[in-house]
Protein backbone atom coordinates (compact mmCIF):
# COMPACT_ATOMS: atom_id res chain seq x y z
CA UNK A 1 0.00 0.00 0.00
CA UNK A 2 0.90 3.70 -0.58
CA UNK A 3 0.31 5.12 3.00
CA UNK A 4 1.01 9.33 3.26
CA UNK A 5 1.44 10.15 7.20
CA UNK A 6 0.88 13.96 7.67
CA UNK A 7 2.88 14.76 11.19
CA UNK A 8 4.94 12.01 10.38
CA UNK A 9 7.81 13.86 12.14
CA UNK A 10 5.91 13.77 15.36
CA UNK A 11 5.73 11.55 18.55
CA UNK A 12 3.36 9.23 17.53
CA UNK A 13 4.43 9.46 13.52
CA UNK A 14 7.58 8.37 14.18
CA UNK A 15 7.19 5.16 16.28
CA UNK A 16 3.77 4.70 13.69
CA UNK A 17 6.99 4.32 10.67
CA UNK A 18 8.90 1.84 12.03
CA UNK A 19 5.75 -0.37 12.10
CA UNK A 20 4.34 -0.24 8.41
CA UNK A 21 7.11 -2.50 6.94
CA UNK A 22 6.50 -3.80 3.57
CA UNK A 23 4.32 -0.25 2.61
CA UNK A 24 5.41 2.35 0.55
CA UNK A 25 5.81 5.19 3.22
CA UNK A 26 4.97 9.04 1.96
CA UNK A 27 5.80 11.58 5.05
CA UNK A 28 4.15 15.02 5.01
CA UNK A 29 6.08 16.77 6.98
CA UNK A 30 6.37 20.46 8.28
CA UNK A 31 7.01 23.00 6.73
CA UNK A 32 6.92 22.03 3.56
CA UNK A 33 3.76 20.22 4.72
CA UNK A 34 1.90 23.22 6.53
CA UNK A 35 -2.47 22.49 7.45
CA UNK A 36 -3.27 26.30 7.23
CA UNK A 37 -1.93 25.92 3.18
CA UNK A 38 -4.17 25.28 0.58
CA UNK A 39 -1.81 23.67 -1.12
CA UNK A 40 -2.54 21.02 1.25
CA UNK A 41 -5.27 19.16 -1.06
CA UNK A 42 -2.58 18.94 -3.78
CA UNK A 43 -0.26 17.28 -1.81
CA UNK A 44 -2.62 15.03 -0.74
CA UNK A 45 -3.72 14.12 -4.06
CA UNK A 46 -0.05 14.24 -5.90
CA UNK A 47 1.34 11.04 -4.35
CA UNK A 48 -1.45 9.11 -5.11
CA UNK A 49 -1.89 7.09 -1.35
CA UNK A 50 -4.10 3.88 -0.54
CA UNK A 51 -4.55 5.34 2.96
CA UNK A 52 -3.47 8.40 4.91
CA UNK A 53 -3.02 8.45 8.55
CA UNK A 54 -3.54 12.32 9.56
CA UNK A 55 -1.76 13.10 12.98
CA UNK A 56 -0.32 16.22 12.03
CA UNK A 57 -2.09 18.92 14.58
CA UNK A 58 -1.96 21.83 16.89
CA UNK A 59 -0.58 19.84 19.96
CA UNK A 60 0.01 22.72 22.56
CA UNK A 61 -3.53 22.39 24.63
CA UNK A 62 -2.22 25.57 26.67
CA UNK A 63 -0.97 27.15 23.95
CA UNK A 64 -4.47 27.02 22.30
CA UNK A 65 -6.53 28.90 25.20
CA UNK A 66 -3.96 31.32 23.94
CA UNK A 67 -4.44 31.01 19.97
CA UNK A 68 -7.80 29.44 19.56
CA UNK A 69 -8.22 30.45 16.10
CA UNK A 70 -4.74 28.73 15.06
CA UNK A 71 -5.32 25.64 16.81
CA UNK A 72 -8.98 25.66 15.09
CA UNK A 73 -7.07 26.42 11.34
CA UNK A 74 -4.86 23.87 11.88
CA UNK A 75 -6.74 21.07 13.58
CA UNK A 76 -10.30 21.68 11.86
CA UNK A 77 -9.81 23.36 8.58
CA UNK A 78 -6.32 21.47 7.92
CA UNK A 79 -8.15 18.69 8.65
CA UNK A 80 -11.20 19.22 6.39
CA UNK A 81 -8.37 19.97 3.68
CA UNK A 82 -6.87 16.47 4.04
CA UNK A 83 -10.29 14.94 4.35
CA UNK A 84 -11.44 16.32 1.11
CA UNK A 85 -8.25 15.37 -0.93
CA UNK A 86 -8.32 11.62 0.44
CA UNK A 87 -11.98 11.65 -0.33
CA UNK A 88 -11.32 12.79 -4.13
CA UNK A 89 -8.20 10.12 -4.10
CA UNK A 90 -10.51 7.38 -2.86
CA UNK A 91 -8.71 6.41 0.13
CA UNK A 92 -8.88 5.60 3.78
CA UNK A 93 -8.45 8.53 6.34
CA UNK A 94 -7.58 7.36 9.38
CA UNK A 95 -7.44 10.43 12.16
CA UNK A 96 -6.13 11.06 14.95
CA UNK A 97 -8.06 12.65 18.03
CA UNK A 98 -8.14 12.82 21.77
CA UNK A 99 -10.17 11.66 24.92
CA UNK A 100 -9.98 15.90 25.76
CA UNK A 101 -13.22 16.06 23.53
CA UNK A 102 -14.86 15.12 26.68
CA UNK A 103 -16.20 16.97 29.35
CA UNK A 104 -15.14 14.48 32.42
CA UNK A 105 -18.54 14.48 34.04
CA UNK A 106 -19.49 10.98 33.76
CA UNK A 107 -18.26 8.46 36.02
CA UNK A 108 -17.63 5.59 34.17
CA UNK A 109 -15.21 4.98 30.90
CA UNK A 110 -16.70 6.85 27.68
CA UNK A 111 -17.38 4.76 25.30
CA UNK A 112 -17.55 5.74 20.76
CA UNK A 113 -21.33 6.73 21.55
CA UNK A 114 -21.33 9.30 24.20
CA UNK A 115 -21.18 12.56 23.56
CA UNK A 116 -18.62 14.95 23.12
CA UNK A 117 -18.36 18.33 25.08
CA UNK A 118 -14.64 19.65 25.25
CA UNK A 119 -13.62 22.07 28.18
CA UNK A 120 -11.18 23.97 26.05
CA UNK A 121 -9.73 25.62 22.91
CA UNK A 122 -7.82 22.46 21.50
CA UNK A 123 -10.92 19.93 22.22
CA UNK A 124 -13.15 21.87 20.49
CA UNK A 125 -10.79 22.25 17.73
CA UNK A 126 -9.87 18.19 17.47
CA UNK A 127 -13.72 17.78 17.73
CA UNK A 128 -14.21 20.13 14.62
CA UNK A 129 -11.81 18.55 13.14
CA UNK A 130 -13.46 14.66 13.34
CA UNK A 131 -16.68 16.46 12.20
CA UNK A 132 -15.22 17.81 8.95
CA UNK A 133 -13.52 14.54 8.23
CA UNK A 134 -15.96 12.51 9.28
CA UNK A 135 -18.32 14.71 6.74
CA UNK A 136 -16.28 15.65 3.97
CA UNK A 137 -14.50 12.04 3.53
CA UNK A 138 -17.24 9.47 5.14
CA UNK A 139 -14.92 6.35 4.71
CA UNK A 140 -12.74 8.36 7.66
CA UNK A 141 -11.88 5.98 10.78
CA UNK A 142 -11.41 8.61 13.76
CA UNK A 143 -9.29 7.19 16.18
CA UNK A 144 -9.46 9.08 19.46
CA UNK A 145 -6.37 8.40 21.78
CA UNK A 146 -4.91 9.88 25.34
CA UNK A 147 -1.72 10.42 27.37
CA UNK A 148 0.53 9.73 24.37
CA UNK A 149 4.43 8.98 25.74
CA UNK A 150 7.28 7.55 23.61
CA UNK A 151 11.04 7.92 23.00
CA UNK A 152 10.54 10.97 20.75
CA UNK A 153 8.99 14.08 21.80
CA UNK A 154 8.28 16.02 25.19
CA UNK A 155 5.81 13.94 26.77
CA UNK A 156 5.11 13.46 30.81
CA UNK A 157 7.27 10.68 31.09
CA UNK A 158 10.14 11.77 29.22
CA UNK A 159 8.99 15.24 31.50
CA UNK A 160 8.77 13.07 34.78
CA UNK A 161 11.99 10.90 34.07
CA UNK A 162 14.02 14.56 33.69
CA UNK A 163 12.22 16.28 36.49
CA UNK A 164 12.86 13.24 39.33
CA UNK A 165 16.56 13.41 38.13
CA UNK A 166 17.13 17.11 38.53
CA UNK A 167 14.57 17.90 41.54
CA UNK A 168 14.44 16.90 45.72
CA UNK A 169 10.42 16.48 45.06
CA UNK A 170 7.40 16.89 42.58
CA UNK A 171 4.00 18.10 42.48
CA UNK A 172 1.41 16.36 40.42
CA UNK A 173 -1.84 16.30 39.81
CA UNK A 174 -4.06 13.87 41.42
CA UNK A 175 -7.93 14.68 40.14
CA UNK A 176 -7.94 13.83 36.88
CA UNK A 177 -8.46 10.38 35.64
CA UNK A 178 -7.23 8.92 32.47
CA UNK A 179 -5.32 6.29 30.33
CA UNK A 180 -1.78 7.01 29.71
CA UNK A 181 -1.10 5.30 26.48
CA UNK A 182 2.65 4.25 25.02
CA UNK A 183 3.10 5.24 21.31
CA UNK A 184 4.24 2.39 19.91
CA UNK A 185 1.41 -0.22 21.40
CA UNK A 186 -1.03 2.58 19.46
CA UNK A 187 0.82 2.18 16.42
CA UNK A 188 1.02 -1.14 16.09
CA UNK A 189 -2.65 -1.04 16.98
CA UNK A 190 -3.17 1.39 13.78
CA UNK A 191 -1.33 -0.80 11.52
CA UNK A 192 -3.53 -3.18 12.52
CA UNK A 193 -6.64 -1.25 12.18
CA UNK A 194 -5.63 -0.68 8.21
CA UNK A 195 -6.80 -4.65 8.18
CA UNK A 196 -10.07 -4.28 9.52
CA UNK A 197 -13.17 -1.78 7.61
CA UNK A 198 -13.48 -0.01 10.88
CA UNK A 199 -15.32 3.67 10.13
CA UNK A 200 -16.91 5.98 12.14
CA UNK A 201 -15.16 6.76 15.84
CA UNK A 202 -12.99 4.48 17.56
CA UNK A 203 -11.21 4.45 21.22
CA UNK A 204 -7.85 3.60 21.01
CA UNK A 205 -5.70 3.66 24.63
CA UNK A 206 -3.28 1.68 26.76
CA UNK A 207 -6.09 -0.22 29.13
CA UNK A 208 -6.53 0.51 32.52
CA UNK A 209 -6.62 4.30 33.97
CA UNK A 210 -4.89 6.57 36.42
CA UNK A 211 -4.05 9.72 37.97
CA UNK A 212 -1.19 11.66 36.54
CA UNK A 213 0.07 11.41 40.15
CA UNK A 214 -0.17 7.37 39.87
CA UNK A 215 1.07 7.50 36.18
CA UNK A 216 4.70 10.01 37.81
CA UNK A 217 4.43 7.44 41.01
CA UNK A 218 5.03 4.30 38.67
CA UNK A 219 7.53 6.43 36.85
CA UNK A 220 9.78 7.67 39.70
CA UNK A 221 9.33 3.64 41.05
CA UNK A 222 10.37 2.44 37.92
CA UNK A 223 13.55 4.57 37.61
CA UNK A 224 14.40 2.92 40.85
CA UNK A 225 14.52 6.90 42.20
CA UNK A 226 13.72 7.78 45.82
CA UNK A 227 12.87 11.67 45.26
CA UNK A 228 8.85 11.95 47.07
CA UNK A 229 6.01 12.75 44.54
CA UNK A 230 3.16 15.07 46.44
CA UNK A 231 -0.37 15.03 45.12
CA UNK A 232 -1.46 18.11 44.05
CA UNK A 233 -5.08 19.31 42.45
CA UNK A 234 -5.68 20.81 39.20
CA UNK A 235 -6.10 24.19 41.06
CA UNK A 236 -2.91 24.00 42.75
CA UNK A 237 -1.04 23.58 39.08
CA UNK A 238 -2.80 26.45 37.65
CA UNK A 239 -2.46 25.39 33.93
CA UNK A 240 -4.40 27.75 31.23
CA UNK A 241 -6.54 25.15 29.62
CA UNK A 242 -9.31 23.71 31.95
CA UNK A 243 -8.81 19.35 31.27
CA UNK A 244 -11.73 17.14 32.23
CA UNK A 245 -11.05 15.64 35.91
CA UNK A 246 -12.24 12.37 34.12
CA UNK A 247 -11.45 11.05 30.75
CA UNK A 248 -11.13 7.11 30.53
CA UNK A 249 -11.97 5.49 27.29
CA UNK A 250 -13.18 2.13 26.94
CA UNK A 251 -12.18 1.04 23.56
CA UNK A 252 -15.31 -1.15 23.12
CA UNK A 253 -15.46 -1.08 18.97
CA UNK A 254 -11.39 -2.16 18.46
CA UNK A 255 -12.21 -5.02 21.38
CA UNK A 256 -14.85 -6.13 19.09
CA UNK A 257 -12.54 -6.15 16.12
CA UNK A 258 -9.96 -8.11 18.48
CA UNK A 259 -7.60 -5.33 18.64
CA UNK A 260 -6.43 -4.87 22.08
CA UNK A 261 -3.66 -2.31 23.51
CA UNK A 262 -1.62 -3.10 26.84
CA UNK A 263 -1.86 -2.60 30.12
CA UNK A 264 -0.78 1.21 30.94
CA UNK A 265 1.34 0.03 33.48
CA UNK A 266 3.14 -3.27 31.96
CA UNK A 267 3.56 -1.09 28.62
CA UNK A 268 5.13 1.54 30.80
CA UNK A 269 7.45 -1.23 32.61
CA UNK A 270 8.28 -2.18 28.77
CA UNK A 271 9.15 1.09 27.77
CA UNK A 272 11.39 1.66 30.45
CA UNK A 273 12.95 -0.86 30.41
CA UNK A 274 14.22 -0.28 26.54
CA UNK A 275 14.83 2.89 27.71
CA UNK A 276 17.27 1.74 29.78
CA UNK A 277 18.88 -0.93 28.05
CA UNK A 278 18.91 2.12 25.33
CA UNK A 279 20.96 4.36 27.83
CA UNK A 280 23.21 1.76 29.13
CA UNK A 281 24.69 0.97 25.41
CA UNK A 282 24.83 4.80 24.30
CA UNK A 283 27.14 4.66 27.77
CA UNK A 284 29.28 2.05 26.76
CA UNK A 285 29.47 2.98 23.38
N1 LIG B 1 0.12 13.63 22.63
C1 LIG B 1 -1.01 13.18 23.18
O1 LIG B 1 -1.11 12.96 24.40
C2 LIG B 1 -2.21 12.93 22.30
C3 LIG B 1 -3.37 12.41 22.89
C4 LIG B 1 -4.48 12.15 22.08
C5 LIG B 1 -4.44 12.43 20.73
N2 LIG B 1 -3.31 12.98 20.19
C6 LIG B 1 -3.32 13.26 18.75
O2 LIG B 1 -2.42 12.36 18.14
C7 LIG B 1 -1.77 13.00 17.03
C8 LIG B 1 -0.27 12.86 17.16
O3 LIG B 1 0.14 13.40 18.41
P1 LIG B 1 1.68 13.56 18.78
O4 LIG B 1 1.78 13.45 20.25
O5 LIG B 1 2.50 12.70 17.90
O6 LIG B 1 1.88 15.10 18.40
P2 LIG B 1 3.21 15.89 18.00
O7 LIG B 1 4.42 15.16 18.43
O8 LIG B 1 3.00 17.30 18.46
O9 LIG B 1 3.16 15.84 16.41
C9 LIG B 1 2.33 16.67 15.68
C10 LIG B 1 3.05 17.02 14.41
O10 LIG B 1 2.25 17.97 13.69
C11 LIG B 1 3.13 18.96 13.17
N3 LIG B 1 2.41 20.21 12.90
C12 LIG B 1 2.09 21.20 13.77
N4 LIG B 1 1.47 22.20 13.12
C13 LIG B 1 1.41 21.83 11.81
C14 LIG B 1 0.91 22.44 10.64
N5 LIG B 1 0.37 23.66 10.65
N6 LIG B 1 1.01 21.77 9.48
C15 LIG B 1 1.59 20.55 9.42
N7 LIG B 1 2.10 19.94 10.47
C16 LIG B 1 2.00 20.57 11.68
C17 LIG B 1 4.18 19.13 14.23
O11 LIG B 1 5.33 19.75 13.70
P3 LIG B 1 6.32 20.59 14.68
O12 LIG B 1 6.79 19.62 15.71
O13 LIG B 1 7.36 21.07 13.75
O14 LIG B 1 5.45 21.67 15.28
C18 LIG B 1 4.43 17.68 14.65
O15 LIG B 1 5.39 17.05 13.82
C19 LIG B 1 -2.26 14.45 17.04
O16 LIG B 1 -3.26 14.58 16.06
C20 LIG B 1 -2.82 14.66 18.42
O17 LIG B 1 -3.87 15.61 18.41
C21 LIG B 1 -2.19 13.22 20.94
Amino acid sequence: MRILITGADGQLGRDLQLVLKGHTLIRAVWPEFDLLNTDVEKQVLAPRPDAVFHLAAYTDVDGAEREPSKAMAVNAEGTERVARAVDKAGARLIYLSTDYVFDGRKASPYVETDEPNPLNAYGRSKLEGERRALACCPSTLVVRSAWLYGVHGKNFVNTITRLASEQSALRVVADQRGCPTYAGDLAMALARMLDTDLRGVVHATGAGDCTWYEFACAIVSLMGSRVPVYPITTAEAGRAALRPSYSVLANVTLAKAGITLSHWKEALTRYMSEQKKVEAATESA
